[in-house]
């Protein structure tokens, strides 16, 4: 497995541009299911998730070609098969999205049950009652969820979500767009990648009102059509960006990023201390010499602070002057990162879903451990501060998230680089 070695001490400097969203590309890419003639999606990032998604688009009969521009069409108007194995599921949770197209356009799907999960238990079971109350039969055997729809079409129905789901509003969004009559889900999540699906949906010829609210009305089409969309910049990248700016002293301005979708972490970076310029096109964050202020923060769906920064401002309210709490209110095991920034030397304490942030003068280099792309970010920014060399092991969790990650930060100063992993032992059969 490649590591990545970080060398601490500099401040970064420069300009990065933010690639297109992880997590608007991969539902983007699965609506392509809904429709009889190709999608084509544009910025898309360079990430294991999205070669995992075209593995599992392929495998089910879809046609993917990329262009020069490197904007992915898929031709999903002959498709063969309607399982997704548990193979492609286990790698990556979001294959779970192909469940409601499927439902929707065929009437049966197949789809292995995502299983644990590094950031917590996180279930699908508001996926799977919604597709019932519009008429799924679903059973669940050997692992498989197993839905098929009696009449061959999906009904619309009025779906209160207990819990604020992206996947799950993503899922049950596009099963309803071929759903027969009206579809309202409520308490629905807020965040842009559900606006974004929701803009990508509209272009292929869906009826969908009050994305980015917390009730969504879809009225069911009798088909979807191919189109040409665009994924929105990549919010949890920047503000990855922006907090490695403020860790190192340093100045960073991210291009092509939305700061509306950043209110909440742009608001904590002031409050440590951080002077953030917002523009058209980009925002830029200069740190002072001054200490580092320790910021409380909880995490909760958009528009609140997001969970997916929690790790990266562990880090920053390590090396902070003061004590800090961070409550983490959306997944239930998200702190496996503490235990590799205690071994840099960072205080911490773990109390429930709270962790206690005490700042200390410095980090030390050490060997560290990436458990699931968060925390790997924040072991790279632990890296950038801490004093002397941080090898990242497992670093193909970054890979899933971060696009070209070592040549954004080399690019501003830092010193990292990749050590590729040996090449596997040949054993010669006597
Ligand atoms: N939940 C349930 N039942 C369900 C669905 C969710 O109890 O059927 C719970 C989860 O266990 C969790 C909460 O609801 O406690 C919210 O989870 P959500 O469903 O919103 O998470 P997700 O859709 O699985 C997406 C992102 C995550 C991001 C979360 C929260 C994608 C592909 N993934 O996950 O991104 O952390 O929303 O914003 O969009 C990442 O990029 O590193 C990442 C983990």
């Amino acid at each position: 497995m490649d590591k990545l070695l970080v060398r601490g001490g500099q401040r970064l400097d420069g300009e990065i541009h933010a690639s297109g969203a992880k997590n608007a590309a991969l539902p983007a890419l699965i609506a392509s299911l809904l429709a009889d003639s190709p999608l084509q999606v544009g910025n898309i990032p360079h990430l294991r998730d999205i070669t995992t998604t075209l593995e599992l688009l392929q495998h089910l009969g879809a046609s993917v070609q990329v262009d020069e521009k490197l904007a992915i069409q898929v031709d999903a108007s002959q498709l063969r098969v309607l399982r997704a194995p548990y193979k492609l599921v286990r790698t990556m949770r979001a294959s779970i999205l192909v469940l409601g197209p499927l439902l929707a356009r065929f009437g049966e799907a197949e789809v292995s049950l995502p299983g644990g999960c590094a950031i917590g238990s996180r279930p699908v079971n508001l996926h799977i009652k919604g597709l019932e109350m519009m008429g799924a039969e679903v059973d669940i055997a050997g692992g498989y969820i197993r839905a098929r729809v009696p009449g061959g079409r999906l009904q619309g129905a009025r779906i209160l979500f207990d819990t604020s789901t992206v996947t799950g509003t993503e899922n049950l969004m596009m099963a309803a767009t071929l759903a027969e009559g009206v579809t309202v889900l409520e308490n629905t999540a807020r965040e842009p990648e559900v606006v974004d699906l929701a803009r990508c949906l509209v272009s292929m010829g869906a009826k969908i009102e009050g994305a980015g609210s917390d009730i969504i009305r879809i009225q069911g089409v009798r088909k979807l059509h191919g189109a040409v969309h665009h994924v929105i910049p990549d919010r949890i990248e920047a503000a990855t960006y922006l907090v490695a700016a403020a860790v190192t002293r340093g100045r960073i301005r991210v291009r092509g990023v939305k700061a509306l979708f950043l209110d909440a972490v742009i608001g904590k970076l002031r409050e440590a201390g951080a002077s953030v310029d917002v523009a058209a096109d980009g925002v830029e964050l200069r740190m002072p010499d001054a200490p580092i202020q320790a910021v409380d923060i909880r995490t909760a769906p958009f528009p609140a602070f997001p969970t997916d920064m929690q790790a990266q401002f562990v880090l920053l309210n390590s090396i902070a002057h003061g004590t800090a709490t961070i409550t983490e209110t959306v997944f239930d095991n998200r702190f496996m990162h503490v235990q590799e920034l205690q071994r840099m030397g960072a205080q911490i304490e773990i109390r429930g879903n709270t962790v206690f942030v005490h700042g200390v003068d410095h980090l030390s280099g050490a060997q560290v451990m990436a458990t699931d792309l968060r925390a790997s970010a924040c072991l790279v920014l632990a890296g950038l501060v801490a004093e002397g060399e941080t090898a990242i092991d497992r670093i193909y969790h970054i890979d899933r998230g971060y696009e070209s990650i070592e040549e954004k930060l080399t690019q501003c100063g830092a010193h990292i680089r990749r050590i590729p992993a040996p090449p596997a032992a040949i054993s010669v059969a006597g």
